[in-house]
């Protein structure tokens, strides 16, 4: 195995841009990506929708990195996807079944296709975020009905970490398992953020690695 560098990071990534459809879910998604912790550095109106500049945390306001932009998707992408959609008769009774499939296997996994991952430092954090994100997907006009949370504990066999999840107030009666140990995932599928084949959702991740493990979920993968 590799030998972390003890060089200064030569590559970081740098930024990703992120798109809402209509111009109304624009102040909606903006909103969402502040719960998931993002923090705003500028907005930009623009006739079909604001321009958003976001970053992961304060630290990285004038830097390069951990940005994630936010804009309205560009008009001959929303014609695309319409025209995949009505091409594929997505959400009708004539669904074409390569559709179904693909829904079938995102319900199944969430992180089975594309999406997007950010570390958080602090386990309590994800948790209060998820915790407000599970009150809001019932409550919050802005963004009832248009999330869906799926979380994944680590996989069991270190004891500390096992208690603590036992504890959890997210994951406690959680039964599905990560690809790996001592680490978790919470996913967030929402359609106020269009990506993916079929332009119509996006899953973002929040992990949490416990801390003084080399080996954990993000590190090495742990199949069967
Ligand atoms: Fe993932």
């Amino acid at each position: 195995m590799a030998t972390a560098a003890k060089e200064p990071h030569v590559r970081t990534m740098g930024h990703l841009a992120l798109h809402y459809g209509a111009a109304e879910d624009g102040p909606k998604a903006a909103k969402l990506l502040q719960i998931l912790g993002m923090v705003e550095t500028q907005v930009i109106p623009f006739p079909n929708g604001n321009f958003y500049r976001f970053v992961v945390d304060d630290t990285h306001f004038s830097r390069g990195d951990g940005i994630v932009y936010l804009s309205a998707l560009p008009e001959p992408q929303l014609k695309l996807i319409e025209t995949i959609h009505e091409a594929l008769g997505v959400g009708t009774a004539n669904e074409h079944d390569a559709v179904k499939g693909m829904r079938a296997m995102m319900d199944s996994d969430f992180e089975a296709s594309f999406h997007f991952g950010f570390l958080l430092e602090s386990l309590e954090d994800l948790e209060r975020i998820i915790l407000d994100l599970k009150d809001r997907a019932e409550n919050d006009p802005d963004l009832k009905g248009r999330i869906k949370i799926g979380l994944n504990r680590a996989r069991q066999g270190n004891p500390d970490v096992d208690a603590r999840l036992d504890a959890s107030p997210i994951y406690g009666d959680v039964t599905r398992y990560a690809y790996g140990s001592n680490g978790v995932q919470a996913f967030v599928e929402t359609d106020l953020l269009k990506a993916g084949q079929l332009g119509d959702s996006m899953v973002i991740e929040l992990d949490y690695v416990f801390p003084g493990h080399d080996q954990h979920v993000l590190s090495v993968v742990e199949l069967g």
